[in-house]
């Protein structure tokens, strides 16, 4: 009986992992070039949804600037509660004053990545697509880590 219980979990745990890879397997991996190419290509930002309590263009803080606007994917926007589904994508643009895009840094769920700080690919973009710090970076981590049980997201608050 218990070699069946023992069986059947395994069992469970082999369909489960199975289907989190699978359903992970459309994402990129945690590349700055693949990531860009994913979130400008294969599944464009600006057609994705903004929270629903952080629309359109915001005021924002430093580090990041006086403008900003902040798309989510559909993983992100269906996460209920932190930590939000693997292959959520945060994007944010960041703009001047005068509404000229400077930068876009992005934070990236992936499964695995980075368990200590909440499994998140960070990289800040040039409005063209170069990489500038990216990874786990230590800045972005030790800001948004004070908010680590918000799952590290700073304009969105999870109910
Ligand atoms: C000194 C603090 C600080 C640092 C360092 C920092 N951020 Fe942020 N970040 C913020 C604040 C504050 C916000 C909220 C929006 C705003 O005020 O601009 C934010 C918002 C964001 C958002 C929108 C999602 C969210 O968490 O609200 C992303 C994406 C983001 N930051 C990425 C990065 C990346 C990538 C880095 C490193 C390159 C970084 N941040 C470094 C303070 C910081």
């Amino acid at each position: 009986m218990k070699k069946v219980a023992i069986t059947i979990g395994v069992l469970v745990v082999t369909v489960c992992f199975l289907s989190s890879s699978v359903a992970f397997a459309d994402m990129p991996g945690a590349d700055p070039g693949a990531l860009w190419h994913y979130i400008t290509k294969v599944s464009p930002y600006k057609e994705w949804s903004f929270w629903s309590d952080h629309q359109g263009m915001q005021p924002g803080r430093a580090p990041h600037g006086p403008l900003h606007k902040v798309y989510v994917n559909d993983r992100a926007v269906n996460s209920p509660k932190p930590p939000v589904k693997e292959g959520a994508i945060v994007v944010k643009e960041n703009y001047s004053k005068a509404r000229e895009l400077k930068a876009i840094t992005v934070m990236y769920k992936v499964p695995g990545y980075n368990p200590n700080d909440g499994d998140w690919f960070w990289a800040k973009y040039t409005p063209k697509g170069a990489a500038k710090p990216f990874g786990k970076p230590t800045g972005c981590i030790g800001c948004h880590g004070t908010r680590s049980n918000n799952d590290f997201i700073l304009v969105h608050e999870f109910k």
